[in-house]
């Protein structure tokens, strides 16, 4: 089965052409680097930026792929949780060409999308797993007892770890997207200089938080006479070690309350190279087996939508035209179940 995925829910305007959940014959990812200009995500650009590059991406991923869309057999878009607007622009095209087309159109949800899309790098992923997924929107912890058969195990109560990135990351006068520049910093510098704060939220639970840890090292930087190049990277390591240690903590708790042997992190912020290292060791203490995608496979991207569309398809699932987007997990799931 041949799908096209359509992924628009943040910045990446991205395109892929996947047969049979297996096989990537293209990957298309049009990162819009307008954002750079103010720092984070500006979502009524962001969604005009995916109405302007929604055509080329695709046109491009089939002209990758070698195939025509006569030859695919169903269009898989992202249908939340996200940035609305930008969802909307993914999800309203792929009802498009579907109507168009008649090929059959899937809703999928990003969170699953990204806890799925190892399945094109190896055949080990094998529910039931603990899935952690964390990127600049999401920071979900849940159990994934089979494809589509999901529990909630935590989430942060405020600021995704990603968006904490990118904002400490902007504190520094880095760069955005946060996350590479943080990490290219803090190989530089001294993890244990500085203890930030690792939230303790009152509640027992999976839930993490990352705004009070954001907000110290606001008020670090503040308090200082001068920020130096060394401080700085000081204060890259010294935040990024808490931000792994608090998603590693609750992978590894999820583990044991779940007596899980499998785990797949995921996400954009599984590219960091710490959390990376970190997991494998937690993990490999445990006795649990850790499946990462590849770092481009981490980010948002159309293979992993077209992955998880092809599964549900393959369910004998797909989705109405009347099908709208959805900003929150919560959101979609109650879309899900009504
Ligand atoms: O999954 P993703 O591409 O988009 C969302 O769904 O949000 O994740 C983007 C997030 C951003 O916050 C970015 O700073 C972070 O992933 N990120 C990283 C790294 N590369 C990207 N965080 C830590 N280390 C990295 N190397
Ligand atoms: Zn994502």
């Amino acid at each position: 089965m041949l799908v096209l995925g359509i992924e628009t829910s943040c910045d990446d305007t991205a395109a892929a052409v996947v047969r049979d959940a297996r096989q990537v014959l293209s990957s298309v990812v049009s990162s819009q680097s307008i954002h750079k200009l103010y720092g984070g995500v500006v979502p009524e650009i962001a969604s005009r930026q995916h109405i302007r590059l929604i055509v080329p991406t695709v046109r491009t991923a089939l002209a990758e792929a070698c195939v025509e869309l006569d030859d695919i057999d169903a269009i898989a878009a992202t249908k939340g949780p996200g940035l609305i607007g930008s969802l909307l622009v993914g999800l309203c095209f792929a009802k498009a060409v579907s109507f168009a087309t008649g090929k059959p159109f899937i809703g999928v949800n990003h969170i699953e999308a990204h806890l799925f899309a190892p399945l094109v790098e190896t055949d080990e992923l094998k529910p039931p797993f603990v899935g952690l997924c964390v990127s600049g929107g999401h920071t979900e912890l849940m159990y994934v007892r089979g494809f589509g058969d999901y529990e909630l195990l935590g989430s942060t109560v405020d600021d995704a770890a990603g968006e904490a990135i990118d904002k400490v990351a902007k504190m520094l006068g880095l760069g955005f997207p946060g996350g590479p520049e943080i990490e290219a910093l803090s190989s530089r510098g001294d993890p244990n200089r500085i203890a930030f704060p690792k939230a303790r939220l009152k509640r027992k639970g999976f839930d993490m938080s990352f705004s009070g840890l954001k907000t110290a090292v606001k008020y670090f930087i503040e308090h200082q006479a001068s920020l130096d190049e060394n401080l700085k990277a000081d204060v890259a390591a010294s935040f990024e070690k808490v931000v792994v240690e608090a998603l590693v903590e609750k992978l590894v708790e999820a583990c044991r309350a779940k007596k899980a042997t499998q785990a797949v992190v995921a996400g954009g912020v599984a590219r960091s190279r710490a959390l990376r290292e970190a997991s494998q060791k937690a993990c490999a203490t445990l006795g649990v087996q850790l499946v990462i995608p590849s770092r481009e496979l981490c980010s948002d991207n159309g293979v992993m939508v077209a992955v998880a569309g092809t599964l549900r398809l393959l369910r004998g699932e797909k989705s109405s035209l009347r099908l709208t987007a959805a900003s929150t997990l919560e959101e979609l799931l109650e879309i899900e179940r009504s």
